[in-house]
């Protein structure tokens, strides 16, 4: 495991992402058909797990990299009598691997963040693929990202200080604090999640500025696709994230050019904006 956002008190706070959990829900209603295969990659409580089961899958691995999560799992799934369907798998999902002539029908994969950043959505899928789990004809959901970017000027003022610094939405607070909407929203990616090859990601966008003031903040926002239906920021799922940049003054009309380059799953490591 090498990801901080693994942990028991984030798991039960992605149930009361209502918006979240419901679009699933449909999805995996629509997508699974009595007698499938399904993986579900990164379980937590079991939630999709769960769902899946319901919809009528034969078999479902509940795949889950932190021990003590996917004993709550196990808990969870034996509680709602589903144990006979659903087998929790205690490993990392880039390492699971299906009995030998098994693939998946359905793939489900909640390890998702704004821009594929943090979480390793985009190297389990690569490595799903690699291990023959998932193959061109698995029903991955989501099965379409779109990443955007947005010029802004953002109040970074904290307690009498200037504290420019990298802020994801969760709490109510972060959007109020957007002085200025300099841009409209550019998409800067379009992954068909079937087709996704690597995890080095890198894009440039010229952003027009459509509001004269100070640009200093940059926000990042994700759309997920589940089975066609566009899911916008959720709570817990895609909040946009506003990324600082050194301020300077533009005017309406100004073009800048933007380069935006890191390897998803990563963090911020490696992450480089450059305006
Ligand atoms: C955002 S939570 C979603 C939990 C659940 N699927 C749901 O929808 O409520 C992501 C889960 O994936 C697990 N996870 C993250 N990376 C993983 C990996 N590489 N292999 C297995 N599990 C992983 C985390 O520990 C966490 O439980």
């Amino acid at each position: 495991m090498d990801s901080a956002l693994s942990n028991l008190l984030l798991i039960d706070e992605c149930l009361f992402d209502e918006k979240r959990v419901q679009t699933f829900a449909r999805a995996i209603k629509k997508s699974v058909k009595v007698g499938d295969i399904v993986v579900d990659a990164g379980t937590g409580t079991g939630i999709i797990a769960l769902l899946a089961a319901k919809a009528g899958a034969k078999k479902v691995y509940a795949v889950e990299w932190d021990p003590e999560i996917a004993r709550v799992a196990v808990q969870n799934i034996r509680a709602n009598n589903f144990h006979n369907t659903i087998e929790v798998v205690n490993t990392d999902v880039r390492e699971f691997r299906l009995p030998a002539g098994v693939h998946a029908d359905v793939l489900v994969m909640e390890m998702l963040d704004t821009g594929f950043i943090a979480e390793q959505q985009a190297g389990a899928i690569i490595d799903l693929k690699k291990n023959s789990v998932i193959r061109a004809n698995t029903i991955i959901l989501p099965e379409r990202v779109t990443f955007f970017m947005t010029a802004l000027q953002y109040n970074f003022d904290f307690y009498g200080f200037n504290l420019p610094s990298i802020i994801q939405a969760r709490n109510d607070g972060v959007l109020p604090r957007i002085k200025k909407v300099m841009s409209k929203d550019y998409c800067y990616a379009d992954i068909d999640l079937q087709k996704l090859m690597s995890r080095q990601f890198s894009a440039n966008v010229r952003l027009k500025v459509t509001q004269s003031g100070i640009l200093n903040g940059i926000k990042l926002s994700t759309d997920i696709y589940l089975s066609g239906k566009v899911c916008h920021a959720t709570t817990d799922m895609n909040m946009p994230i506003i990324i600082p940049i050194p301020p300077r003054q533009v005017k309406r009309g100004d073009i800048i050019p933007l380069s935006v380059e890191y390897v998803m799953g990563k963090g911020f490591r490696d992450f480089k904006i450059v305006a």
